[in-house]
């Protein structure tokens, strides 16, 4: 082994062998070994090489990341198989790099226990006699990629779909408020028919119902336009409170509110953040009956970047509001939890189902995230974490 002509490969190789399982010649580190260290090691690509034998010669911190693997001290030198063992997806294409006439350039491996994505661009390493003496994988995370093609992908099916249903809602709203409205005089006609009276009274109120219906259809496909200010959140929670009660009766709801002193103030709409509160507000006030409780909170909290993303250039935590709406009533079953954001999904008689994918739009144009948590019969947490100051734009 100690034969092999040396490559720069190579070279790194020998110096970077800390186990005794391949004895070299020793040498000295050169300059050049430490830079070629440095610049393997500060790679934010993945990089993973192999001797011929199928031993590990090389792998940066970011293969580690990636494929999920502790490092241990002595992974240099021993057989890849034994090092990433648990990722048979990776040693199916590597030691193919040997076999392969064409090697590929940009493929994808997807690690399904990991739900993650990986490019990757596999190369033979060559000495200077051509002959083929290890191979290198390169290779990057594409799960976020993956995911914002994805969302990218639905906002278009969104955008042209929303476009034919506000034509459709504006086209709507007329006549129906020609029904309403027809329905008034018409009961004025009739006083001495109590029949005719609440036949027309139920018609008024189907319109005045399907008319709701449309002006929250126009509310979630209008394009959001932010009107960013400055927003104590405690005016809002109270606006939110007093205007679900208006949608709802509240009954024996008792109302809780737990907003911390000295919450900075947001970037953010106000008119869009209200109603963001007011429907995760009456929906709690629906879900419960006229009793039970509900809880409003809100703290400041910095919200560390998602860890599975985070990297070298991650952003560094960014100083947010957390923003909760518990209630204590019969919780969401497992398998509607991921469709209650969905477009007209609603388990109510009169529900519009419109009531969270508006509250997920708000919260999309703040640049902010929400998350549910609810256990049938424990009750329901919405928890919407918005950025004190959010790179919101105006049009969105
Ligand atoms: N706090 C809650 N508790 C129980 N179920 C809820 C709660 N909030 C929302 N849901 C469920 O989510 C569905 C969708 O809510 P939403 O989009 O506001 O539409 P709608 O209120 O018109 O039904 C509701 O029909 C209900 O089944
Ligand atoms: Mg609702």
């Amino acid at each position: 082994m100690t034969s092999r002509p040396e490559g720069r490969v190579r070279r790194r190789v020998t110096t970077q062998r800390t186990s005794s399982a391949r004895p070299a010649a020793p040498r000295a580190t050169t300059p050049d070994d430490r830079f070629f260290r440095h610049l393997v090691s500060s790679m934010r690509n993945g990089v993973l090489a192999i001797h011929r034998d199928g031993t590990i010669a090389l792998v940066n911190d970011e293969a580690y990341r990636i494929f999920a693997v502790a490092r241990t001290a002595h992974d240099v030198g021993r057989p890849v198989g034994d090092v990433f063992r648990d990722r048979p997806e990776l040693l199916r294409v590597l030691p193919a790099a040997f076999e392969l006439s064409t090697l590929p350039n940009r493929a994808e491996l997807r690690l399904k226990d990991l739900d993650r994505v990986i490019g990757y661009t596999l190369s033979l390493v060559r000495d200077d006699d051509g002959r083929a003496i290890g191979a290198v994988l390169f290779f990057k995370d594409l799960t976020q990629v993956e995911q914002l093609e994805e969302r990218e992908r639905l906002r278009d099916r969104l955008a042209s779909l929303g476009e034919m249903a506000a034509g459709i809602a504006h086209e709507l709203k007329n006549p129906l408020a020609g029904i309403e409205v027809m329905a008034g005089l018409l009961r004025r006609q009739v006083p001495a028919s109590p029949d005719a009276q609440s036949l027309l009274a139920d018609i008024m109120s189907e319109a005045k119902l399907a008319n709701e219906i449309v002006v929250d259809m126009l509310e979630f496909v209008r394009p959001i336009r932010l009107q960013v200010e400055r927003i104590e959140l405690h005016d809002i929670v109270h606006q939110a409170v007093a205007q679900a009660q208006v949608h709802v009766a509240r009954g024996d709801i008792a109302v809780r509110l737990d907003l911390q002193a000295g919450l900075p103030p947001i970037e953010g709409d106000h008119t869009q953040l209200c109603q963001l509160l007011i429907n995760l507000v009456t929906n709690a006030f629906e879900a419960m009956d006229g009793r039970g409780h509900v809880t409003i909170s809100a703290t400041a909290a910095d919200v560390e970047p998602d860890p599975e993303f985070a990297s070298a250039d991650a952003p560094p935590a960014t100083p947010s509001v957390v923003i909760e709406v518990v209630d204590d009533g019969p919780g969401i079953p497992d398998d509607l939890r991921d469709r209650i954001f969905n477009p007209f999904f609603t388990t109510k008689t009169t529900g519009s189902g419109l009531g969270l994918p508006i509250v997920r739009k708000i919260v999309d144009a703040h640049e902010g995230r929400i998350d549910l948590t609810s256990e049938p019969g424990q009750g329901t947490r919405f928890r919407i974490t918005l950025p004190v100051s959010s790179g919101a734009s105006w049009f969105k």
